[in-house]
């Protein structure tokens, strides 16, 4: 009995009780031809990976682990959008579970009290016709203690408890997430981006604030003016230039 309220996210759910990582197990049924919308669901990840090559802390059971494999009909330059509309799918479960009120710092990291307590990693299955498959990882933090995190980022990273001192319910918050994946993305299917940015501007940290964005080969300082329609942030520096940042570590320098 999953209680979920959805028809197309999650009408197949793959639960694995322990595996390397789930973007990984998704990736292989990806391949396969899984349909549209299968979620795969681990209690503990021995491998999670994050973005830009980072390591994931998946404990058993402190979080919710999971990859949503979407076939949408989109070309691949769409796929950055994907990442947003999941954003706020994951402030949406957030704030219908919790007391809390997440906030997100583009692209897609969920703060809470300006720490980390979601990421979200999308890859892509694509060749010459298109998206074969939209692979979106959520590493949600429910119910770690501040030693449960790597030293590494014990500063920057939380969880829903020790922001709000209390347990909440793993097996609502999926049922919430999926729900949302499912209005959400389906909103952005069938009206585009418009609505969806925004709701996405509302939660974010990050629109009309001074930041510093660290690239790959440089780093650039100005205020985030907003972002595109195709997810790509603008940033203007002092000398007056508009700047779109497509992938960057941002802090705020305010
Ligand atoms: C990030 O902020 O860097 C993204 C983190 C994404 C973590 C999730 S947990 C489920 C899925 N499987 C993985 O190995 N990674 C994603």
């Amino acid at each position: 009995q999953t209680g979920l309220k959805t028809k197309r996210i999650g009408q197949k759910i793959d639960y694995i009780e322990s595996c390397p990582s789930t973007q990984i197990i998704a990736h292989q049924l990806a391949q396969e031809g899984t349909p549209d919308g299968t979620v795969v669901l681990t209690e503990a990840q021995t491998a999670g990976r994050g973005r830009m090559a980072r390591k994931w802390d998946s404990a058993a059971g402190k979080g919710v682990w999971m990859s949503i494999i979407l076939r949408p009909d989109v070309v691949p330059q769409k796929a950055p959008q994907f990442t947003l509309v999941t954003a706020v799918a994951v402030v949406r479960a957030i704030e219908e579970v919790t007391k809390l009120q997440p906030k997100i710092k583009w692209p897609n990291d969920i703060l809470l009290n300006g720490k980390k307590c979601t990421g979200i990693l999308t890859e892509l299955q694509s060749d010459a016709d298109g998206i074969q498959a939209l692979i979106i990882g959520i590493g949600l933090n429910i119910n770690q203690e501040k030693e449960d995190f790597d030293p590494e980022v014990r500063d920057i990273a939380t969880s829903l408890k020790m922001e709000s001192g209390e347990m909440a319910s793993r097996q609502k918050l999926v049922q919430s997430l999926l729900y949302y994946m499912e209005i959400y993305t389906q909103m952005y299917i069938e009206e585009g981006f418009g609505m969806l940015k925004i709701l996405w501007e509302s939660y974010s940290t990050t629109i009309g604030q001074p930041v510093r964005a660290r690239m790959t080969n440089q780093t650039l300082e100005g205020i985030a003016e907003g972002i595109t329609d195709d997810g790509v942030l603008q940033l203007r520096t002092a000398d007056g230039k508009l700047h779109g940042i497509y992938s960057a570590d941002i802090e705020m320098t305010d």
